[in-house]
């Protein structure tokens, strides 16, 4: 009785033992068949480049998780930003970005709702939903994001930033504010960005009624 009181012992001292390992690891596999597809999933680990024609990288494994070929446009999205993003340090694209037009004809105004939408959701939460800097996330400094976003109606230059540039800044980032590349398709940054203009335009033309009477606009 007692020999197997202490061979039991010793069995579960020793699984005990062998499951103490790195915390990442999955540990043994015991089928490898099951645990592993046999399919070329999209984003798995692949053993091979034969179907990829990749090099090896990042050690024995090859990722696929490349991105699309340059110039690659989305169904019934529009022709991609022909300016690239700038490499660190340099600021030229973003300055080139000036001279790209707005493809965009003037919003219907089914579109300016849906840009106006498109606007509060994505930047209306920052940049606030009168476009002076303090939305809800900011609230004055005493929001759980701390970096102050721009206002884009009295900010001298962002209030005459040229629609390409401002497209740049969107699609690519801009110091503290992230990229909305994956969050807004091509055209909805155009329509945002047509909203933007627009807001400007009007707080521009009558400084005194830059506030609610705005919003009754088209
Ligand atoms: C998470 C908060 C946040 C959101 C959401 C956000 N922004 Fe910003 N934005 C910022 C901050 C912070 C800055 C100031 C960046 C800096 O220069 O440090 C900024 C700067 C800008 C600028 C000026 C860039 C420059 O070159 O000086 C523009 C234009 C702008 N935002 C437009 C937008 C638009 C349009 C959206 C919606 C698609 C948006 N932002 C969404 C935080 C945000």
């Amino acid at each position: 009785m007692k020999k197997i009181a202490i061979i039991t012992g010793i069995v579960t001292v020793g699984m005990l033992l062998s499951s103490c390992r790195d915390k990442g690891s999955t540990g043994h596999a015991y089928m490898p068949d099951m645990v592993y597809s046999r399919a070329y999933e999209t984003y798995a680990a692949l053993d091979s480049s034969k179907f990829t024609g990749d090099t090896l990288e990042r050690g024995e494994k090859i990722f696929y998780d490349r991105m699309p070929v340059t110039g690659t446009v989305a169904r019934e999205d529009m022709p991609a930003f022909p300016i690239t993003i700038d490499k660190l340090g340099d600021t030229a694209n973003y300055v080139a970005a000036k001279n790209v037009p707005n493809p965009l004809p003037a919003l219907s105004a089914v579109d300016y709702l849906e840009a106006t939408r498109l606007y509060l959701v994505n930047c209306g939460i920052c940049h606030g939903e009168k476009l002076d800097g303090n939305g809800p996330l900011f609230n004055g400094g005493n929001g759980p994001y701390s970096a102050a976003p721009k206002n884009l109606i009295a900010d001298p230059i962002v209030s005459k930033m040229p629609d390409g540039q401002m497209f740049y800044v969107v699609t690519y980032g801009k110091n503290a504010m992230g990229s909305y590349a994956s969050q807004l398709s091509t055209k909805q940054r155009w329509m945002v960005i047509h909203y933007v203009k627009d807001k400007q335009a009007l707080a521009n033309s009558k400084p005194a009624a830059a506030d609610s009477s705005a919003n009754a606009k088209k």
